[in-house]
């Protein structure tokens, strides 16, 4: 499958993204509440010069969770270690990162779904007791020993929460959604983003962009850059308005932030299904795709704008839908 640019996934051509990274909390745009909530509890951990509760990050991909973790050890003076869930593979994995943490230390484990379950025991004590319960020995003689951890900060992101355990997911005692940005919000970020690019950009086309967006981040950033080599070989390196459209109409994302795979996924249903409600199933086999690939990937933004109905009876392409696409509506 050829790279969808308007993804939110991490693709090869974001590896600019640590250099355009907000690193304290009044430079990270949008999600106020949490943002505000964070603030506080930051300064009183400060003050108390203990631990911060253990965060919770989840949403959506690109909308600024490893960016938020980043900031919190920032804004907390402490170091960051990162992990990865599926990279600790064994308690002895977990042991070895536990056993380099310093006090008021942020542990950030993305994808912390992930961890395998046998796993998962071992950090619940680390993270209530902060101490770490390990196994020595060979099988004819081995024992438990306890070792004292200092207090940390897990943070810990996942793009699907609900696959976390019940037991994972009360010990943090600070759980934050992601949502999906405005488009107010997303024009701040194209204006930062190409500042940091040193690339000047007009007003109304920072706006087309962050319309284009998907109400993600990481989308807008990698618009900006695509633009950018538009605005540099057919223009004067400004990104003006007509470029923006030029570039993003050649890049075939539309004014929607649509693309071609949206494109087949709305059309499949209305053309073999009558618009819906049809199963998840039925329309994965009609295109061709994992079931979790459209439930992850596919349909979120599209629930997200109204695009898409989930009923009980199966998805339905909703009446705006129709409009966008330029599709009557026959329907019974
Ligand atoms: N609130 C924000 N303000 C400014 N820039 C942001 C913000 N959130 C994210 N970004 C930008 O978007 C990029 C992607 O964000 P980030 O890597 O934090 O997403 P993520 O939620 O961790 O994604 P994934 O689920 O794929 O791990 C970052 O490099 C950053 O530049
Ligand atoms: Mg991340």
């Amino acid at each position: 499958m050829d790279e969808r640019i308007v993804t939110g996934d991490e693709l090869k051509e974001d590896s600019f993204e640590s250099a355009i990274r907000p690193e304290t909390l009044d430079e990270y745009v949008g999600q106020e509440e949490l943002k505000e909530n964070l603030k506080i509890f930051i300064e009183a951990a400060k003050k108390r010069e203990e631990a911060l509760d253990h965060v919770l990050l989840y949403g959506p991909p690109g909308l600024g969770k490893t960016t938020l973790a980043y900031i919190i050890a920032n804004e907390l003076g402490s170091n960051i270690r990162v992990a990865s869930g599926p990279a600790i593979e064994k308690t002895g994995d977990l042991a070895a990162i536990l056993s380099t943490i310093e006090p008021n230390d942020v542990l950030f484990i993305d994808e912390v779904h992930r961890i395998p379950k046998y796993v998962e025991e071992t950090l619940y004590s680390a993270m209530e007791d902060y101490v770490l319960d390990i196994i020595v020995g060979n099988d004819s003689s081995s024992r438990s020993i306890r070792i004292d951890l200092p207090k940390f900060t897990l943070v810990g992101a996942t793009t699907r929460a609900g696959d976390l355990t019940a037991p994972m997911r009360d010990r943090f005692g600070i759980v934050s959604k992601l949502n999906y940005y405005t488009i107010e919000e997303l024009t701040k970020i194209v204006k930062r983003t190409a500042g940091v690019l040193n690339c000047e950009i007009d007003e109304d086309a920072a706006i087309e962009i962050a319309g284009r967006s998907r109400g993600t981040p990481r989308i807008a950033n990698r618009l900006v850059k695509r633009v950018r080599d538009y605005a540099e070989v057919k223009g004067n390196g400004v990104i003006t308005l007509p470029i923006a459209r030029l570039a993003l109409g050649k890049l075939k994302v539309d004014d929607k932030g649509l693309d071609e795979t949206d494109y087949n996924l709305l059309k499949s249903i209305i053309d073999k299904f009558n618009g819906g409600p049809v199963g998840i199933e039925a329309i994965a086999s009609s295109i061709g795709e994992e079931v979790t690939t459209i439930e992850d990937v596919y349909e979120p933004y599209l629930l997200q704008i109204g695009f898409l109905k989930r009923t009980s009876r199966g998805r339905v392409v909703t009446e705006k839908a129709y409009e966008h696409l330029g599709i009557p509506l026959f329907k019974h």
